[in-house]
């Protein structure tokens, strides 16, 4: 069975197709860039409507298409992954916001060097800005701060008269997020400074290497996607709506700004290195590997003797960022677009190493697709030892033209992912060996199938163990079962203890404690996190099905439809069993009632909930094993827009509209739009292809509206 999950996973749990990490590793970086920023920008916008405003823009569908596109993007580019992308919001809870916090300073970014001459030229820059000779001749009055350019996450700490009050994010530099809470939680966040001075400390949160591996080891034995980097895990911890979560994750601090309200008193800081010191007395942690009194060669000379030793500090940094040391030559150099031109970043170069391609295997995942990795020769880069590389899929293996035997250029580009460049054609001796996909499953020797067209192939065996350790791994995963572990779950499921789902909550603590290198102890504490997992929000429940097509949006309006279909009361989750049954075979467009589904989900809903479907039973044998769903409340009806309260059925082709976009439309204006036509519906938008809908809205007397009239319905007239 497949230990490393080899395929990308959203967020959400569900796979991104690789034709799309393909397509996206194919761009241009440029265009990369652009799109992740547009696609990042659509699904805020879409997360904002939809959570705090409860009205949807973008159909689930949309929405899933979207936010795979963004994965796979940071996943070919993982450069683009920030801290601020919705790809890192996951552990936030869904609707969370933070209040907002306007900066009494703007947080400003850093423009970048990448080499020693474009040191050089800032340098050249900084001395034209204040009228001093150019290089080589000596600049005495001009000197250099050198500090390490942590990985972290921006802050501003608010202090008044000695206390901290208030903490917050960068945000977009104007406005943050007001994380105060959380910030509380960390050491080296002093409560209370060593004099009553009132003044804002700026600097980054990060979260140390061990405690990075830990949580990610443990994000994988619960089968949630991975984060990135530090960076990305230490902003997750922060952005946590309950502090308690921050608390239990070992964050720290460096503060490299201050901003004091007094800053011209006699004595104040007149310069970086000064400014470092203070913030250090203040009672502030502050970066020991930093440099003063440089001039440019020296602030080169510092980076190249990070370049190397930066892997063995025990947090990441990326690179040096360089300042002009005094104060008054900073306001002097001034600010051109949100980064002053006294100071420049300089990024380290991505480490690339040579190693060998010992194997090329594919791994099974969930769905059933088959993920060529790389076995490389173990090899320390950027400060870990890589042995597997995804390839992604057979298409990149062909244009990379990588082989078994190659030597091979490895690199970590986004800091934890992975991957492998190109052969060293040069070193080829004639033995490397080119692979192929197996005509048959590794794990369960049932044809691999390829769709025309596609790019993945897949193990179409539904019973195949690869995909179905990974199918229950990510039901325990979803129902939030603690423990729970691939360790745990593959020896479930190869000694039969685990045949269904429901079989994880008839476990006694026997039957646990007769599992390999499980004492009596750590039995107990899973059986006890298992009758924790046996009441769930129903949408939590829907989730962890593993439904194609269905993520947890999807998830969440059929929780709220299930509510309201079936009534609450005993034995709820066997009757709302027989419901979906009784849907999914006798009118399955009633799936397209829930918001954002078209026919592809909808139909994906019948085919997984139909009789003979894989999920028949499912549901039945989990309330026969005493899971209980707790309900929804019935979310309250739009009261504002042109169509508040009104429901619209939309059939055949509605010109300037797909059926999602009009779907979406109407709720815009504060409707519902409805998936068959009944008494209570209140209009029917038609067009060309409007058969039996039509022809009952006529039979019922409802008015029947065409693209021009919905046009005009949509905006109040
Ligand atoms: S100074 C106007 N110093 O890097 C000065 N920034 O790429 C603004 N960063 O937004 C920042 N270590 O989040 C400064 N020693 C350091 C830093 C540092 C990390 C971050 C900071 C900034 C980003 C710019």
């Amino acid at each position: 069975m497949n230990e490393g999950a080899a395929e990308v996973l959203a967020p959400d749990g569900l796979p991104v197709a690789p034709e799309l990490i393909a397509e996206a590793a194919a761009l241009a970086e440029e265009e990369a860039t652009r799109r992740h920023a547009e696609l990042a920008a659509e699904i805020e916008a879409a997360n904002r409507a939809y959570y705090e405003a409860d009205v949807p823009i973008l159909t689930d569908a949309e929405w899933d298409q979207r936010f795979r596109r963004l994965v796979a993007l940071e996943t070919a580019w993982p450069a683009l992954i920030t801290p601020d992308s919705p790809t890192q919001r996951v552990g936030t809870k869904l609707g969370d916001t933070f209040d907002e916090v306007r900066h009494r300073r703007p947080m400003l970014s850093l423009s970048n060097a990448f080499s020693d001459d474009e040191l050089r030229a800032f340098d050249a820059r900084v001395r034209r800005g204040l009228g001093l000779p150019a290089a080589p001749e000596a600049a005495p009055n001009l000197a250099y701060v050198a500090e390490l350019k942590i990985d972290g996450l921006a802050i501003s700490l608010r202090y008044e008269r000695g206390r901290f009050v208030q903490g917050a994010t960068r945000g977009d530099g104007t406005t943050g997020e007001d994380v105060t809470a959380n910030l509380r939680t960390i050491r080296s966040v002093p409560a209370k400074l060593t004099e009553p001075a009132s003044l804002d400390a700026r600097g980054e949160v990060y979260m140390p290497k061990t405690e990075f591996a830990r949580i990610n080891a443990e994000r994988e034995e619960k089968g949630l996607p991975l984060y990135a980097n530090p960076r990305n895990s230490g902003a997750g911890s922060l952005r946590q709506k309950d502090a308690a979560v921050t608390a239990a994750r070992q964050l720290a601090t460096w503060s490299y700004q201050l901003l004091e309200d007094d800053a011209d008193r006699p004595g104040a800081p007149r310069s970086q290195s000064q400014a470092l010191a203070r913030l250090e007395a203040l009672g502030f942690t502050v970066n020991p590997n930093r440099e003063s009194g440089l001039d440019i060669e020296g602030v080169i000379a510092f980076t190249e003797s990070w370049r190397d030793k930066r892997h063995d500090l025990p947090y990441e940094t990326d690179g040096v960022v360089v300042k002009v040391d005094a104060f008054d030559q900073q306001e002097r150099l001034g600010i051109v677009s949100r980064a002053p031109r006294w100071a420049i970043a300089y990024k380290f170069p991505p480490e690339q190493v040579e190693s060998v391609v010992e194997d090329i295997v594919p791994y099974v995942g969930r769905t059933g697709t088959l993920t060529p990795v790389a076995h490389l020769t173990p090899t320390k880069v950027a400060g870990s030892t890589i042995a597997r590389a995804t390839l992604h899929n057979l298409d990149e293996v062909r244009r990379k033209d990588i082989r078994i035997g190659d030597h091979v250029i490895l690199q970590k580009a986004g800091d934890v992912i992975p991957e492998v460049v190109r052969p060293i054609t040069e070193k080829r001796t004639g033995k490397e060996r080119e692979w192929d996909m197996p005509a048959a499953c590794p794990v369960c020797g049932q044809p691999v199938v390829r769709d025309e067209g596609a790019v993945r192939h897949y193990c179409a065996n539904p019973a195949c163990p690869a995909r179905v350790g990974q199918e229950y791994g990510h039901f325990a995963g979803a129902m939030d079962i603690d423990g729970l572990g691939w360790a745990v779950l593959s020896q479930l499921l190869e000694r039969g203890m685990v045949k269904r789902r429901g079989d994880f909550f008839r476990l006694s603590v026997e039957d646990l404690e007769s599992l390999d290198r499980y004492a009596r102890r750590s039995a107990e504490n899973l059986h006890a996190a298992i009758q924790k997992a046996r009441k769930r929000e129903l949408a939590r429940i829907i989730a962890a099905l593993g439904i194609p097509q269905v993520g947890w949006t999807t998830a969440i309006e059929l929780a709220y439809w299930l509510a309201a279909e079936v009534p609450a009361g005993e034995g709820w989750l066997a009757r709302a069993a027989t419901h979906l049954r009784t849907v999914a075979a006798e009118t399955p467009e009633r799936f397209q009632d829930l918001a954002g589904v078209g026919p592809t989900v909808s139909a994906a809903l019948a085919a997984w909930f139909g009789p003979g479907g894989p999920g028949e039973g499912v549901l039945e044998d989990l309330a026969e094993a005493g899971v209980e769903a707790e309900l929804p409340e019935p979310r309250a009806e739009a009261s504002t827009g042109p169509l508040a309260g009104k429901t619209v059925v939309v059939t055949g082709t509605i010109e300037g509209f797909s059926r999602e976009e009009a779907e979406a439309a109407v709720r815009a204006a504060g409707g519902k739009p409805g998936g068959s036509v009944s008494k209570k519906t209140d209009y029917v938008v038609a067009g060309p292809g409007a058969g039996s809908k039509l022809a009952k809205a006529e039979e019922l007397g409802i008015e029947i509206l065409d693209a021009d009239g919905f046009r005009a319905l949509l905006q109040g007239s």
